[in-house]
């Protein structure tokens, strides 16, 4: 039974500015880097709400519904959504502004990810539950 108990709800936990070192061949922001972020910014809750050590085991859905360009600020929003024994199943938003105005922040991608704690020789070990 996943444990529900006191999940925190979304939070920021990651910002980053997409540079033209980012772009592809086309001069397009390249889909491999956002999904980067969107990693690490769900790692973030992961390596908080474990104590430590996490392993990405899992995307079960990644969608791009915008285009990013040069210079737009990614902000990433993290949701907690479920706690297994070993795992941690994270949601994470991307919203970007362009020209770093936060009154056009636009969706333009989101993701479920599956982290699982790791202890120190890299094996599964299980995440203390609330309360
Ligand atoms: C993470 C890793 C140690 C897990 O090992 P494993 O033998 O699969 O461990 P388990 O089968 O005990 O699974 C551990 C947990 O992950 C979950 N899990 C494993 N594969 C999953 C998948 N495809 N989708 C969702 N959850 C998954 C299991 O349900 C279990 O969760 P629970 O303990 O909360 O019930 C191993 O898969 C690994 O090292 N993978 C590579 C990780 C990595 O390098 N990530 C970065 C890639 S660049």
């Amino acid at each position: 039974m996943p444990d529900t108990d006191a999940l925190p709800g979304r939070e920021l936990t990651y910002r980053v500015v997409a540079m033209p070192a980012d772009t592809n061949a086309y001069g397009d922001i390249f889909g491999g880097w956002l999904m980067s972020q969107i990693d690490i910014a769900g790692s973030i809750v992961a390596i908080r709400r474990a104590a430590g050590r996490v392993a990405t085991v899992a995307v079960k859905e990644f969608r791009f519904l915008a285009p990013v360009a040069v210079g737009d600020l990614i902000s990433c929003y993290a949701e907690l959504r479920e706690i297994g024994r070993t795992s941690l199943t994270v949601h994470v938003v991307a919203e970007a502004c362009r020209q770093m105005d936060a009154h056009a922040e636009h969706v333009v991608a989101d993701a479920t990810l599956v982290y699982v704690a790791l202890d120190s020789d890299g094996r599964p070990r299980p995440v203390a539950t609330a309360g």
